[in-house]
C-alpha cells in the first residue's frame, strides 16, 4: 500500500510564493509516490475568526484555494481534496485527542504564542489552544505518514507525533508516527525583507497576481540597504531579491552572473529586479493560464470537493471505528 500524505491550508485567502516553496511544490512532486489528501481546514479559521462576517467569506476563499491548488498542478484525479467540516469524524477524533494532551504542552507551542501576540488576542479561546490537537486529528484521521508543510507548522506535526505515540502506548497501535516534510526554502522572506512572507504583513506575491502587480511588487522590493550606488559592492546573503532568484529563476547561469556582478558593484538593482520580474512571471504564466481555463469551468470546484469529501469520509469512518474499538469505547 502506498504511504499517505495529508496536508492543507486554512481558507483565509490567496496562496503566495511562500506557500509554493514551503509546501505546494512538494505536494505536486509527491502525488504519485504517495496517496495524497489535501484538507481545506475551514474549522481552523474559526480559531481566530469566528464572527459572521468572516464566516461569510469562507466559501469564496475555499473556491480560490482549490483553484490555487489545481493551477499549480495538484491533480484531483490523483489526489483527494476535501473540506474539514464535512468530516465530523475529525472533530470527534480531536475530542478524544484533547484528553491525551496537556494544557501546558499546548501553551508551549511557538506558533500559537505568535498568533496570540500578532493578533493581540487578550484571552485565547479553548479552541485556539486546541488548534494543534485539531490539526493532529486532520492528519491522523487518514493515518498519514508524511505532512509537507512550511517551517511554521513543524511544531504542530510534533504535537501530532506525541499524540500518536501516547494513543498507541495507552491503547494499542493505530497511528503511524507522522513526519513533517519541510520545503527546500523552509521560510520565504517577504518582499519587504521581513523574515516571513505573510498576508498579515502585506509583503506577499500571490500565485494569482497579475503580471503588472508582480512587476510593481518586484520593483519596490527591499534589497541591500548598505548599497547606495550601483557601483557599490553589494551583499547577496539575506538579500530577498537574490533569495527569490535562487528559488524561482530557472536560468542558474544568469543568477550566478548577477551575483558575481552585484558583489563587484557592476550591476544595478534595476537590472537584477528586471530579470527577477521576468523569471517570476515566467514561473507564474502557466499557473495563471491554467487558472483562467479552470475558472470558466463552472461547478468544477464543487464537484472535486464533493468527490474528495466522499472518499475521505470512508477513510475517516474506518479510522474512528478502529480508534473506538482499540480504546474499548465500542460497548453496546
Ligand atoms: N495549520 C495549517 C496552516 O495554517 C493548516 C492545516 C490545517 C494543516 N490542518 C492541517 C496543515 C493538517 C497540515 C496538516 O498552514
Amino acid at each position: 500500500m502506498r504511504k499517505r500524505i495529508l496536508t492543507g491550508d486554512r481558507p483565509t485567502g490567496k496562496l503566495h510564493l511562500g506557500h509554493y516553496v514551503g509546501s505546494l511544490k512538494n505536494r505536486v512532486k509527491l502525488q504519485d509516490e504517495y496517496e495524497c489528501f489535501f484538507i481545506v481546514a475551514d474549522l481552523h479559521t474559526l480559531t481566530t475568526k469566528s464572527d459572521s462576517k468572516s464566516i461569510s467569506e469562507v466559501s469564496q476563499n475555499i473556491k480560490n484555494l482549490v483553484l490555487d491548488y489545481l493551477s499549480v498542478g495538484i491533480d484531483p484525479k490523483r489526489s483527494t481534496i476535501f473540506i474539514q467540516s464535512k468530516i465530523p469524524e475529525i472533530s470527534e477524533l480531536a475530542l478524544i485527542f484533547s484528553m491525551l494532551t496537556s494544557i501546558s504542552r499546548l501553551e508551549r507551542v511557538p506558533s500559537l504564542k505568535e498568533m496570540i501576540r500578532d493578533l493581540k488576542i487578550e484571552s485565547p479561546s479553548y479552541g485556539l489552544l486546541g488548534y494543534p490537537v485539531l490539526q493532529a486529528a486532520d492528519i491522523l484521521i487518514v493515518r498519514a505518514n508524511l505532512v509537507p508543510v512550511g517551517k511554521d507548522q513543524e511544531s504542530h506535526v510534533e504535537v501530532t507525533r506525541e499524540i500518536a505515540r501516547r494513543f498507541n502506548g495507552l491503547y494499542g497501535e493505530v497511528f503511524p508516527e507522522t513526519e513533517a516534510l519541510i520545503g527546500e526554502v523552509a521560510t520565504l522572506v517577504g518582499t519587504d525583507g521581513k523574515a516571513k512572507m505573510s498576508k498579515s504583513l502585506d509583503n506577499c506575491i500571490y500565485l494569482s497576481d497579475s503580471p503588472e502587480t508582480v512587476k510593481s511588487k518586484v520593483m519596490k522590493m527591499y534589497t541591500d540597504p548598505t548599497r547606495i550606488h550601483p557601483t557599490d559592492p553589494g551583499h547577496i546573503e539575506g538579500n530577498p531579491v537574490f533569495i527569490y532568484h535562487d528559488a524561482f529563476n530557472k536560468n542558474k547561469g544568469e543568477v550566478e552572473e548577477l551575483k558575481a556582478r552585484y558583489k563587484k558593484g557592476t550591476v544595478g538593482d534595476v537590472e537584477v529586479k528586471d530579470k527577477l520580474n521576468k523569471a517570476l512571471n515566467g514561473f507564474l504564466d502557466p499557473i495563471r493560464e491554467k487558472r483562467n481555463k479552470l475558472e470558466k469551468n463552472k461547478g468544477l470546484v464543487e464537484d472535486i470537493l464533493a468527490e474528495g469529501t466522499k472518499k475521505t469520509k470512508e477513510e475517516a469512518e474506518k479510522t474512528l471505528c478502529l480508534v473506538k474499538k482499540t480504546m474499548g469505547l465500542d460497548y453496546f
